[in-house]
């Protein structure tokens, strides 16, 4: 019996009904998941008394033990804009701070077992640039526990990033589509326009690319705040579209997503595919919001808001209901896409934008030149740093997601009424304090000794970047 079965023995009062449920409930698993061996490899120890653990809720602590999670130099395919260090950054405290939720630790970061579950699968992270900053941090995290010899590569291709790790049939990619329907602003690396114009209703052109995914990521908010857009019903270019400027930020943004929405219901494989949406990431350009003056921004900070509830003025809490809503609807129609509330936790960390240090891709003004804080990007995220949470907490809950897939769930239950009238506590799987056994999964590495690091590497460093500061 492993040490996970007994901390459950022994905290439940009644030990013959809890053994029953446990008897059960892996019976059921054996026979009822796909990836049963895996699965039971993975139980988690639930703990009774936290009924369930909300992962977003909790506060940073310093730890400078077990953070960084990996070294900023060691991560090859960081883009310059995300890499604060090599761009003068001389306070490094923000690299260290983790994530603490008040009900359950998350587990200790493993980069193997993290590759190791991503073998033989593709994870594809669609959106703007912020999921570019999330999906640099994925790459930041395994690099470290790909031996040297296998072969990886970062490949640049119409709208998207590619890395593959080969001998591990790891696909790791990015969309960029910032908008997730067609829009002019589609272009990996030419995106600044004047204008932006959408087609609200089109969304095959991305969406096309989807459909192969074993984890999909979305994210969109950014590219929707300004204050006005053009619509277009039709296609570019054609003589009889139509054009329409349009302000209602949430209306129209309400239609792109009903667009996703609809497409998603019927392509996505519920077998195959699991969804996430990421919540709105914060930025920090109004200092006032935690007591700096007028004309403050995260520029020169080096410490998280440790004020708890802290919510900047700058968060539209209306864009993430039109998120949220959406999801639950499609829910109602049979698809269920996680919803990663990274909003808040982000929201402390005004230490941890890139501000000045990082690299710019277009001159600078004379006033950005002369003010640091005219050219501060309170947008996107240093690496180390806060999206290497986003993605720890995201590959937690995919696990518990699987455990605690509906259907299974209920298959669970059903098989439990079958075999016994116990009038039993369901078993729902909880976030407890978590520790994945990876280790009796044999890791495979081909490791033909090829050439060291990434063919690609150099080509990637040529192409100039703009994600600007969306
Ligand atoms: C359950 O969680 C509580 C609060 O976090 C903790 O004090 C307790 O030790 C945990 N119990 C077990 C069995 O892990
Ligand atoms: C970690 O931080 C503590 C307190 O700031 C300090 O005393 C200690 O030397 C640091 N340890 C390392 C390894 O940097
Ligand atoms: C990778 O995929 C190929 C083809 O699908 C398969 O033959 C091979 O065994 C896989 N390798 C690993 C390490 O999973
Ligand atoms: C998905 O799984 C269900 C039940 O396991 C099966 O009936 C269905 O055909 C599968 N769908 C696809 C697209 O594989
Ligand atoms: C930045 O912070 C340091 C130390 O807190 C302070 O001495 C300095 O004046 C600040 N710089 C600006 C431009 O505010
Ligand atoms: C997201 O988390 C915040 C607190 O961090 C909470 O107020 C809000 O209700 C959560 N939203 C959802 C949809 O869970
Ligand atoms: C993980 O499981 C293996 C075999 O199933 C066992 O030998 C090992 O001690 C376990 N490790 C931990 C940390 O529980
Ligand atoms: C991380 O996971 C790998 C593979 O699952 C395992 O061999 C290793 O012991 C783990 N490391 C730690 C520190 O738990």
């Amino acid at each position: 019996m492993t040490k996970t079965q007994k901390l459950v023995l022994g905290s439940w009062k009644f030990h013959f009904i809890a053994f029953i449920l446990l008897i059960a409930f892996v019976i059921a698993t054996l026979f009822l998941t796909r990836d049963s061996r895996r699965f039971l490899e993975q139980q988690t120890t639930p703990n009774d008394s936290t009924p369930s653990c909300d992962l977003f809720s909790g506060k940073w602590v310093y730890d400078n033990i077990s953070y960084p999670l990996y070294k900023e130099k060691q991560c090859s395919f960081a883009e310059d804009a995300f890499t604060c260090e090599k761009y003068g950054r001389k306070d490094l405290k923000y690299q260290k701070w983790r994530w603490q939720p008040h009900d359950c630790d998350l587990p200790r970061f493993n980069a193997t077992a993290l590759l190791e579950k991503l073998k033989g699968k593709k994870l594809l992270f669609v959106g703007d640039s912020l999921n570019r900053n999330q999906f640099n941090s994925m790459l930041c995290l395994i690099e470290p526990s790909i031996p040297p010899s296998t072969s990886k590569s970062l490949i640049w291709k119409g709208n998207s990033i590619i890395f593959e790790a080969t001998e591990y049939n790891a696909t790791i990619e990015f969309h960029w589509s910032p908008l997730l329907v067609e829009s002019n602003c589609d272009d990996l690396v030419n995106h600044r326009v004047q204008t932006r114009i959408i087609r609200v209703k089109a969304i095959e052109k991305h969406a096309r690319q989807w459909t192969d995914a074993d984890i999909l990521i979305f994210d969109s908010f950014m590219w929707w705040l300004k204050p006005k857009m053009t619509l277009l019903w039709g296609s570019f270019g054609s003589p009889d579209a139509i054009y329409k400027e349009v302000g209602m930020r949430h209306r129209r943004f309400e239609m792109a997503l009903s667009t996703w929405a609809d497409w998603m219901e019927f392509h996505i494989n519920r077998n195959r595919t699991k969804l996430f949406f990421m919540g709105s990431s914060p930025f920090h350009f109004v200092g006032k919001d935690w007591g700096m003056d007028t004309g403050r921004n995260c520029y020169n900070e080096t410490e998280p808001i440790f004020d708890e509830g802290y919510w900047g003025s700058t968060t539209d809490r209306g864009m993430m209901q039109i998120v949220e809503s959406a999801i639950y609807e499609l829910e109602t129609r049979g698809l269920k896409v996680d919803y990663l509330n990274i909003t808040q936790l982000s929201d402390y960390r005004k230490d941890a934008h890139p501000s000045i240090y990082r690299r710019y891709y277009t001159s600078l003004t004379e006033e950005q030149s002369a003010k640091p804080e005219s050219r501060s990007d309170c947008v996107h995220w240093c690496l180390p740093g806060v999206p290497d949470v986003w993605n720890v907490d995201r590959l937690l809950r995919m696990m518990m997601a699987q455990m605690a897939s509906a259907g299974m769930r209920r298959s669970i239950l059903r098989y439990m009424a079958r075999g016994a009238s116990l009038a039993a506590p369901p078993i729902v799987p909880r976030y407890g304090p978590l520790e994945c056994n990876f280790s009796s999964t044999v890791f495979i590495c081909a490791s033909p000794p090829s050439t060291a690091g990434c063919p690609c590497r150099s080509y990637s460093s040529s192409h100039s970047f703009s994600s600007g500061n969306e």
